[in-house]
């Protein structure tokens, strides 16, 4: 498999921190021009300079992607920047209160407009520049909670929500080379809901450099086929 994204543009959401950051790291040290988005734009100044340090190339974009007019004046400058689009990691997620009655109007709002409602606006918004690379692929980042039932009421329906929108991205973007990729991590020792970094054992929370090395085998694979969907767990809690 040939794993060099040189003269290839990714843009990754919730780049910052956890994950997305781990992505990032790993697809510019493969050669990709990393465009870079959270909400905070220190942490996010602060991880493009990491990158730099080790020779990779990376810019940053803050922005909100559940703020519909950033998301497109976030896509407009990074269009007017790169132009084509080959990687689009859809990453940024926040978690949500985990009984029903704890969920409030606000609460469900927030995590739907970020978890999901952010990735249309910004998969949308970059559409055009997917469309003229020679392939593209996104990925969107999901979790288990997509896969079942019960869990937050308003982070589970934002999940399961994604899993429609990724095939919808698939669909249309079959006719154009656009692969879409749902995956569903379990735990991950990224400290999410306040959990400590660095206590568990990796068979019981995954390292995000390592699912970030998944993410790079799946962004690199043969641009013939697409993996519809991935499911990792650690091995301590194997899926069901
Ligand atoms: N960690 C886990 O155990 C786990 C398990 C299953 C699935 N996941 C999923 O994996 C993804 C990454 O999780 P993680 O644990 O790496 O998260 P994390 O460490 O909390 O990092 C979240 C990142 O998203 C950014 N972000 C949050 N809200 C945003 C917004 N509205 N617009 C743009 N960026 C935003 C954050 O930066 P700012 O705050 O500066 O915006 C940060 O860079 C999420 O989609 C999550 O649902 C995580």
């Amino acid at each position: 498999m040939n794993e060099d994204l040189s003269n290839k543009t990714a843009v990754i959401t919730g780049a910052s921190h956890g994950l997305g950051r781990a992505v990032a790291f790993k697809l510019a040290a493969l050669g990709a021009r990393a465009a870079l988005i959270a909400r905070r734009p220190d942490p996010l100044k602060q991880t493009a300079a990491a990158i730099r340090e080790q020779g990779g190339e990376a810019s940053v974009y803050p922005c909100d992607v559940s703020d519909s007019s950033q998301a497109r004046e976030t896509a407009v400058q990074i269009q007017n920047a790169f132009g084509a689009i080959h990687i689009l990691i859809n990453n940024a997620g926040i978690p949500a209160p985990r009984q029903f009655e704890e969920t409030g109007f606000d609460d469900w709002d927030q995590v739907i407009g970020v978890n999901l409602s952010g990735v249309f606006y910004l998969t949308r918004s970059l559409w055009d520049s997917l469309k003229s690379a020679d392939s593209a692929c996104v990925i969107n980042i999901s979790g288990t909670a997509g896969l079942r039932g019960g869990g937050s009421p308003a982070y589970g329906s934002s999940k399961f929500g994604l899993t429609g929108l990724n095939y919808a991205i698939a669909n249309a973007g079959a006719d154009h080379n656009i692969r879409s990729t749902i995956l569903y991590p379990g735990g991950m020792d990224t400290g999410w809901r306040g959990a400590p970094i660095g206590v568990a054992s990796r068979s019981e929370s995954m390292d995000p450099d390592t699912v970030a090395d998944m993410i790079a085998h799946l962004v690199t694979s043969p641009p013939e086929f697409v993996v519809n969907e991935a499911v990792l767990n650690p091995l301590d809690y194997p899926f069901m």
